[in-house]
């Protein structure tokens, strides 16, 4: 195929997704390691039977064109040859009508902020404006981009809050912003800074509850007695895009934010499952913000967690917490089309230990009826995935358990009183029907070529340590501070199917540190490319798989030789994997969008902390996004 065309797909990766010939690998992997077994050689000191099965299926990609770049510990951002980069906008930088500029002397005030990007970019959407026709216009689109936490001692100079307009700050450079952007005569892309489209929302917006929990008890305030209406979106981590062309926001760590005057009022349930602590260590916004006291607002946390859908083209709309996606460390929603007409949405719960979610609506996508699309995640199932197979295998067949009331024990008897409790402690339910604990799910995408799903599992210091996380196949390694891609094949291609298969497309690790055993990583992982906690995944039209990481950058020990946190480019049907970014000192790099032709990429650089990208003497590090273009205007990537 023509690596230039973005709409070639990479016919060899059909082999990969047919449910059967997974099978089989399965099965003769299966053999291969019971052979080893019997020799004695098992565990930790063998290459895994995925670095055998990508040995055997490595050869030179198609699919990527650059040269892969060395590791690196600058503070500068580094890409291949023929590649260059822009900052599209960093943090402060002004977005609504009348917002100042940035200014590196910290003194912008809440108000200031709450007219400027947010801190922490992470997750983001660009959709392409229209003309009345339904045509793309290519030089024209919004970016609806994530502001996940806030990097304290940068935007208030001090790692804890002393005073309400240092909680008011931080809490407008959380959220989401929206921006329109402009391509212009270079085929450069801009923000443009005072269009009506632009957006900020933070942790005073306003939000309506929506789906099966809407109304509960346990969304009820004093503020809201309705428990429909709730204020703010924090921690938005990653994010996904519905067909209906909507932005999905993912409210991660939203216990961060939250604390107790009275420790003896914290809900049981909240510090159980999802951590909160009376004294939550720097934050400290329910000092400041009685919202935020557990003691006096019981069930305010209640309202995070959710995964929030919002119509980015239109800034008066009020966005919608949906309930029925569930209430957990929400990573990303990934949003497939079933060949049905379903929409399947697939979401990892990033902390230690914790699982991996489907949803399934109910009723099904009508692409030529818009209007009945707007509500699709309002109705449908929930489940958990647990992922079976043997320790020392590497690939398995899993299932999907039902989140439902009355179901696979999710009874009042045991603790569920119904189906709203269950959304809003999801947690406890899938420990109930117990799935597959996992190394911190983060980021999922799902090749749309080949409808096989990919997620990240970054890391897991506890993996084998702790009596509550085992080792099982699909986590194999004992304080896993390498991380692993999981992927996963659908039955017969049906996402609403009840099993999948699924294998490890890939185990980070240190060839050159760990030599010969399973920490080395899997096969396609070389001293040339090699990297830890991969975190940000995605899909381009042209069917590369992206890698980015938030790992550990000390580059020594365990980590000597990988440098800065990165993005990788992987061919998904040769599993071969290039080094195509590195971010400066301190940063991680993560958010991944494209613009439609796939000739310019937009990547976010969260939480640098030396010079870039101002590099000015005595100036702040700030949180940016890059767009990177190739010199000769091609396809990124090819
Ligand atoms: Fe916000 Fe799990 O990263
Ligand atoms: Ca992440
Ligand atoms: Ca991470």
């Amino acid at each position: 195929m023509n690596p230039n065309d973005v709409n070639a797909q990479p016919t060899d990766s059909i082999e990969t997704t047919d449910f059967d010939t997974l099978v089989d690998k399965a099965i003769s992997r299966r053999s291969l390691l019971k052979g080893a077994m019997a020799t004695g050689i098992v565990g930790f000191f063998t290459l895994s039977p995925m670095a055998k099965a990508v040995a055997d299926t490595m050869a030179s990609s198609k699919l990527i064109g650059f040269e892969g770049i060395p590791a690196s510990t600058e503070d500068a951002i580094k890409l291949p040859q023929g590649y260059r980069h822009t900052v599209l906008m960093a943090w402060g930088d002004p977005v609504l009508p009348g917002a100042p500029a940035f200014d590196h002397s910290g003194k912008q005030t809440a108000k200031d902020q709450a007219m400027q990007f947010g801190d922490n970019t992470d997750g983001m959407t660009l959709f392409h404006l229209k003309d009345e026709a339904g045509n793309i216009i290519p030089d024209r689109a919004v970016l609806a981009v994530n502001n996940e936490y806030t990097n304290n001692k940068i935007v208030i100079s001090a790692d804890e809050t002393g005073s309400a307009e240092d909680v008011a700050k931080l809490q407008a450079a959380h959220g989401v912003t929206i921006v329109e952007l402009k391509r212009d005569s270079n085929h450069q892309w801009h923000y443009v800074k005072d269009s009506k489209m632009n957006r900020r929302l933070h942790a005073n917006s306003e939000f309506e509850i929506t789906g099966p929990a809407a109304g509960h008890d346990l969304l009820k305030t004093m503020a809201d007695k309705t428990g429909t209406k709730a204020l703010g979106t924090i921690n938005n981590c990653a994010n996904g895009q519905t067909p209906w062309e909507t932005y999905l926001t993912c409210e991660e760590n939203f216990h961060n934010y939250f604390g107790a005057s009275d420790a003896e009022k914290l809900p049981a349930e909240l510090a159980e499952f999802y951590g909160a602590k009376a004294d939550e260590s720097k934050n400290k916004w329910w000092k400041y913000d009685d919202r935020f006291d557990l003691a006096k607002n019981p069930n305010e946390a209640n309202r995070f967690g959710w995964v929030v859908e919002i119509d980015p083209f239109d800034p008066t709309s009020t966005p919608k917490k949906r309930t029925a996606l569930g209430r957990i460390k929400h990573e990303n929603a990934e949003v497939v089309v079933n060949g049905d007409g379903h929409i399947v949405v697939y979401m990892g719960d990033d902390e230690r230990g914790e699982h991996i979610y489907r949803f399934v609506s109910k009723n099904k996508y009508q692409p030529n009826n818009p209007s009945a699309n707007r509500d699709l995640l309002d109705e449908g199932t929930l489940y958990v995935a647990k992922f079976n197979g043997e320790l020392g295998e590497h690939d398995g067949k899993g299932e999907w358990i039902a989140l439902v009331h009355g179901q696979n024990g999710l009874t009042k008897e045991n603790g569920f009183a119904d189906q709203a409790s269950i959304l809003v402690n999801t947690r406890k339910a899938a420990k109930h029907v117990k799935a597959t604990t996992m190394d911190r799910p983060e980021w999922i995408t799902h090749n749309p070529s080949t409808g096989q799903v990919f997620c990240t599992l970054t890391n897991n210091k506890h993996r084998g340590n702790k009596e509550n996380q085992p080792l099982n196949a699909a986590n194999p390694r004992q304080s896993n501070h390498y991380g692993q891609i999981i992927r996963w094949s659908a039955a017969g291609n049906d996402h609403t199917a009840d099993t999948f298969v699924w294998d490890l497309f890939l185990l980070a690790g240190n060839p050159t540190v760990h030599p010969d055993t399973l920490y080395a990583g899997s096969k396609n992982i070389t001293a040339d490319n090699m990297f830890n906690s991969p975190d940000g995944i995605g899909f381009d039209k042209g069917g590369r798989l992206w890698v980015l990481t938030d790992g550990d950058m000390s580059n020594e020990g365990d980590f000597a030789g990988q440098g800065n946190n990165q993005m990788l480019c992987a061919d998904p049907s040769t599993a071969e994997i290039r080094r195509f970014l590195v971010g400066p000192v301190g940063c991680e790099v993560t958010g991944l969008t494209f613009a439609d032709d796939n000739r310019a990429m937009f990547v976010g650089i969260q939480h640098p902390t030396k010079g870039f990208p101002d590099y000015l003497d005595g100036g702040k590090p700030r949180s940016s996004i890059l767009v990177i273009t190739r010199e000769d205007g091609g396809v990124i990537g090819a």
